[in-house]
């Protein structure tokens, strides 16, 4: 059962559950999550508030343990280990970028970028040249001995990008990294992901904006800590569907009910020209609020197609 894609897949999740218990409560953030992705490949996360993206997030970056099922990280079974090596796999494997930058504020840029490999115990002299050398990625370069506060939401983020990848990890995750930022400073961040993407690094982001999503290959839709589809970019952008009131297209002829992921994994160059619009892309709509008991659910997603294909013909 192991196919050509299964090889290259970086993450897989079978039945990945998160309860949190909640006095009587049992939230059940992530309530079966079956994901497979790709060395590589630059996937966007999206669904509606509370759906459980970040803590699909925190699970793919061993930040926190599921309450049940399987994470093969890297051909690692996660779900086994012990803290510490979890803690190990964690800071060799994972770039973790957040919506709030998270950098220390009375440290240097230099020295924030530095910190994983304090962690890691790389000398000191190394790790003034690497955490140099990922500020140059981000074109920070100038920027080394300045403070978070002398620094503009957009660079601090870089800072940030460059500190989740002075580890060279395999995966770069990012949860709603230009939540905090303005568009044109957004489109600077993603950007730098999608310069990242093009020398082969691996990008999972959470974001609720569809022309930010627009920029991955694949967006995987959340609901109610469930995967309610997932699809090729060029599947939604080239039948022109990303108005939050667009119907929902049908199935393509050509994807069998039975594809497995990777094969609707990207194609980006071969993909049919989307029709050329003129209209500009709506914003995003807010975080929808969970719909009434018996209200029906309209889709969370616009793009999303209205049934889910299985991930690996329904094993
Ligand atoms: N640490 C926690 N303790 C209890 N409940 C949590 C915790 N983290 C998340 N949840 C709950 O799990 C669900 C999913 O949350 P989250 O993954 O943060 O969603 P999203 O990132 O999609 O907005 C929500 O109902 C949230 O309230
Ligand atoms: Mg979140």
């Amino acid at each position: 059962m192991s196919g050509n894609g299964r090889m290259k897949s970086i993450i897989v999740t079978r039945d990945l559950r998160k309860d949190y218990v909640m006095g009587t409560e049992t939230v059940h953030a992530l309530a079966g999550v079956d994901i497979e992705i790709l060395r590589n490949e630059y996937v966007s996360i999206m669904g509606p508030s509370g759906s459980g993206k970040s803590t699909l997030m925190n699970m793919i970056g061993c930040l926190d343990s599921p309450t049940s099922g399987e994470y093969v990280l890297n051909g690692q079974a996660v779900q086994d280990l012990s803290d510490d090596n979890l803690a190990r796999i964690r800071n060799r494997e994972i770039g973790f970028v957040f919506q709030t930058f998270n950098l220390l504020p009375r440290a240097t840029a230099l020295h924030n970028v530095e910190l994983p490999l304090i962690y890691a115990g790389v000398s000191s002299k190394k790790r003034q040249e690497r955490a140099a050398h990922a500020l140059e990625i981000v074109q920070l370069a100038d920027r080394m001995d300045h403070k978070p506060n002398e620094l503009s939401g957009g660079q601090r983020q870089r800072v940030a990008i460059a500190r989740a990848l002075v580890n060279d990890p395999s995966i770069l995750l990012a949860d709603e990294p230009t939540g905090n930022l303005d568009s044109s400073t957004s489109e600077e961040i993603m950007d730098v992901f999608d310069a990242l993407h093009e020398n082969g690094q691996t990008v999972i982001m959470v974001t609720h904006e569809y022309d930010i999503a627009a920029r991955s290959q694949r967006v995987i839709t959340l609901v109610d800590g469930k995967v309610e589809a997932q699809m090729s970019v060029d599947y939604y952008l080239a039948r022109g569907i990303k108005q939050p009131t667009a119907a929902p297209a049908p199935a393509p002829a050509s994807a069998p009910e039975t594809a497995p992921a990777p094969e609707i994994a990207p194609t980006r160059e071969t993909a049919p020209t989307p029709p050329p619009t003129t209209a500009p892309m709506d914003p995003p709509p807010p975080e929808a609020a969970p719909p009434a008991p018996g209200t029906p659910r309209p889709l969370s997603n616009p793009w999303a197609p209205p049934r889910t294909p299985p991930l690996d013909g329904g094993r």
